[in-house]
């Protein structure tokens, strides 16, 4: 709906609007013009240990000095705990303001012993839940602000190695409560084959983990189109959805930021671009050769931004919700005469359905994995016996073609014999001749 066909009302809209029937057709535009005036929130979270350039990396997101992070060195940040600061910037772009919140987490596992260093985090997360369920519930609500967080930018250390306990347990809370996003920090510290196995184990880790990261779906351009009812923006959300698959098979997307303008040394472009200049070369920011930052940039602002709401929406406040709603249910002072709330007894009777069914899923899924690996057992084990008996055929095959060969080779043999035989003594028997002339 927003696209740039739509982005305004023209008369010969009007006019085919008319044309065609009584007008709600036009309610998509209406719709379209009321957000863009009202605008849009989007809070975005990083959380990493120190240095690894979280404030650099947002600056270069949103081509901003949204945090004065020094650029010739190290944050000069000096605050250690962990703490979450956030601010609000307003951006526009073309028509379209946006309110954007960023959020920090100084501290997060810069100190000695960093047990529970998540707690100040997922609190903020859940606190923000908590502000919108009370705003939801207010007799005059007035318009939402929404300060859920909607994304996390989670910084891994360049280390080569994989994922720290401290990533592993922060991302095993995180990841049922908002949209996380893992990034490699600092990608031009390692060669590309470096990069390539760092990306391999973090995704095996993440998998064993059973760590969900947020993935960008492919459909969300197909289900836009298909709510335009536009057939040419149709097929070009198949492209886009292409394209979209290549820049997510990226992920975890391994960054560069840099604060500074270098001069561009790639292939058609000259001036200066964001980068980060060393004494052998450049890094470009931008530069999808160089690194996955406008991977990062174009799926999560450009196509993305959206989903990432409505997400956190519709699935981590929920949740939240759920819960919540739940454990006031049986807080609650309405009593059965058992002196159970029916609410909360129905709550948790539904939720040991789930686990229930859950269990019953996860054993049947044991059983038929169990049942795969047998049959493949059985079929590699008959395949086998197969090539066993097709090789002793074989075998026999060419004993008997041998034998054939050499019975040839006597009868042929003794062809000859009888022949010259023939020929010399004009007639004789052959064989059993005994004396007279044969052989
Ligand atoms: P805190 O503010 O302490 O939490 O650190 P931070 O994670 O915000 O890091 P910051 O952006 O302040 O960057 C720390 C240092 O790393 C600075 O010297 C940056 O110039 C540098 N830096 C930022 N991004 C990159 C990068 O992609 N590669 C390299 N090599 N250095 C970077």
């Amino acid at each position: 709906l927003a696209g740039d066909k739509s982005s305004g009302l023209s008369s010969s809209d009007d006019k085919a609007a008319s044309d065609a029937g009584v007008g709600f057709a036009n309610l998509p535009n209406q719709i379209y013009r009321r957000t863009v005036r009202r605008g849009f929130e989007f809070n975005l979270m990083v959380v990493g240990e120190s240095g690894l350039g979280k404030s650099t990396l947002l600056n270069s997101l949103f081509l901003s000095e949204l945090y004065n992070a020094d650029h010739m060195g190290p944050s000069k940040r000096i605050k250690k705990t962990v703490y979450v600061e956030s601010h609000t910037v307003l951006l526009k772009e073309n028509s379209v303001h946006l309110r954007l919140t960023l959020i920090d987490t100084p501290g997060f596992g810069d100190a000695v012993d960093n047990s529970n260093c998540w707690n100040p985090v997922l609190d903020y997360i859940d606190a923000r839940f908590e502000d919108h369920l009370n705003a939801e519930q207010k007799v005059n609500r007035g318009q939402l602000i929404d300060s859920r967080v909607h994304c996390v930018l989670y910084f891994i250390a360049p280390t080569g190695h994989g994922l720290k306990p401290l990533d592993i347990e922060f991302m095993k809370r995180l990841h049922d409560k908002a949209n996380v996003v893992p990034i490699l920090a600092k990608a031009d510290c390692m060669t590309l084959e470096e990069l390539r196995d760092f990306k391999k184990t973090i995704l095996n880790e993440l998998a064993q983990h059973k760590i969900r990261v947020y993935d960008f779906p492919e459909s969300v351009l197909a289900a836009a189109a298909a709510a335009s009812g536009d057939s040419n923006a149709a097929s070009d959300s198949c492209d886009d959805e292409k394209s979209i698959k290549r820049l997510k098979d990226r992920l975890p997307f391994a960054v560069v930021g840099a604060n500074c303008l270098v001069e561009s040394a790639s292939k058609g472009s000259s001036g200066k671009v964001r980068g980060r200049a060393y004494p052998w070369g450049s890094v470009e920011v931008e530069n999808l050769e160089h690194n996955d930052f406008l991977a990062l940039r174009n799926l999560m602002l450009r196509t993305h931004m959206q989903d990432l709401r409505e997400t956190t929406n519709s699935l981590h406040y929920e949740n939240y919700r759920y819960l919540k709603l739940s454990g006031i249910a049986q807080e609650s002072k309405f009593r059965t005469t058992d002196g159970k709330d029916p609410m909360a007894q129905m709550e948790t009777e539904k939720r040991d359905h789930e686990l229930k069914m859950r269990k019953m899923e996860s054993e049947m899924e044991g059983v038929f994995e169990m049942k795969v690996k047998e049959k493949k057992q059985k079929l590699k084990d008959s395949e086998v016996d197969l090539q066993r008996r097709a090789d002793q055929m074989r075998k026999q095959l060419e004993q008997q073609e041998a034998e054939l060969a050499e019975r040839r080779r006597q009868f042929e043999a003794e062809k000859r014999a009888w022949e010259s035989a023939q020929a010399q003594g004009g007639g004789g028997d052959y064989g059993d001749s005994g004396g007279g002339g044969g052989v």
